[in-house]
């Protein structure tokens, strides 16, 4: 299929229903339902779906810089470019392709691109949805430059939730994060769990690889489980900083959340001829009883 302005979509689907919309826009994941239809990621109502500007929702990609602490735009230009379908995608092993609906896309660098970071790489990117309907992004960055080159990533995911008050994310408790609110001044996360009564926008530092996101007014619990990507982002702008966001209703940060699967804090350093792996799996279970104290 094609957006509006003619960027081509792949859609993935599985047996029982669920589905995965992906754009070449970004390589931005800009859908993914459940077995019942449900929407499961947030996209805002006044998203611009116009190269070069980033999406507002979905499954942004930041690289090669997360933030703006580099000489890049915010969170790298890996987000605003056109990807391509990969026809010969290297092999992976079994486990990323069986019993999965799946399409792997590329980028490379343009000449544009290296005059503002000057490393030749080759990022692919595979999305699959698995038969119980979980989504799966695995991301290979190889270095093919004459020289070593870092980078930060994160796939800034936007979750949709049914009223950010009701949410909770467990998994970060006694973990160290960065507030990008008080010039990333560093903290111990104190409580039970995270909840939210203002504005959120932190970096969780060497976390563990599974992270819950509990929508207690849904019964629907998110389950991100990672590999290579020792950090999670957590952001909610709130109400001051969603009026001041032109692509990003006034009310609507009461239904999402940004979780994302990173690596921020310590650069990635890839060799020359070097491949590395962020993979982050997205699954949804109903809430049980246990976990609603
Ligand atoms: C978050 C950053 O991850 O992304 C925030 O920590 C930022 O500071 C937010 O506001 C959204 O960024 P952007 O570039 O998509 O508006």
């Amino acid at each position: 299929t094609k957006d509006w302005n003619g960027i081509d979509n792949i859609v993935l689907r599985n047996p029982r229903g669920a589905s995965a919309r992906v754009s070449l826009h970004g390589g931005l994941v800009t859908s993914w339902r459940n077995e019942q239809g449900e929407e499961l990621l947030f996209t805002s109502s006044k998203a611009i779906f116009e190269p070069p500007k980033a999406v507002r929702g979905g499954i942004p990609i930041c690289f090669p810089q997360f933030g703006n602490c580099g000489s890049l735009e915010q969170h790298g230009f890996a987000r605003n470019k056109i990807w391509t379908i990969d026809e010969s995608p290297s092999p992976l092993s079994p486990n990323d392709s069986h019993g999965k609906s799946f399409i792997d896309l590329l980028l490379r660098p343009s000449e544009e691109d290296l005059k503002c970071w000057p490393h030749s790489f080759e990022f692919r990117l595979r999305v699959s949805l698995a038969a119980d309907g979980s989504l799966t992004l695995l991301s290979r960055i190889r270095n093919v430059n004459g020289k070593p080159f870092s980078f930060s990533f994160a796939y800034h995911t936007y979750l949709s939730v049914s009223d950010i008050s009701e949410v909770r994310i467990e998994g970060l408790e006694t973990v160290d994060y960065l507030d990008n609110l008080c010039q990333k001044e560093r903290f111990t996360e104190q409580g039970d769990a995270i909840t939210f009564e203002s504005e959120v926008d932190r970096v969780y530092l060497s976390t563990p690889n599974v992270v819950a996101v509990l929508d207690h007014e849904r019964k629907r619990t998110y389950v991100l489980r990672k590999e290579g990507l020792p950090d999670v982002v957590v952001w909610n702008p709130w109400e001051k900083k969603s009026k001041s966001m032109v692509d990003f209703g006034d009310e609507e940060y009461k239904q999402m959340l940004c979780v994302d699967g990173a690596a921020i804090e310590k650069p990635v350093t890839l060799k020359p001829g070097e491949e590395w792996t962020g993979r982050l799996e997205l699954s949804v279970v109903a809430s049980t009883l246990s976990s609603e104290h």
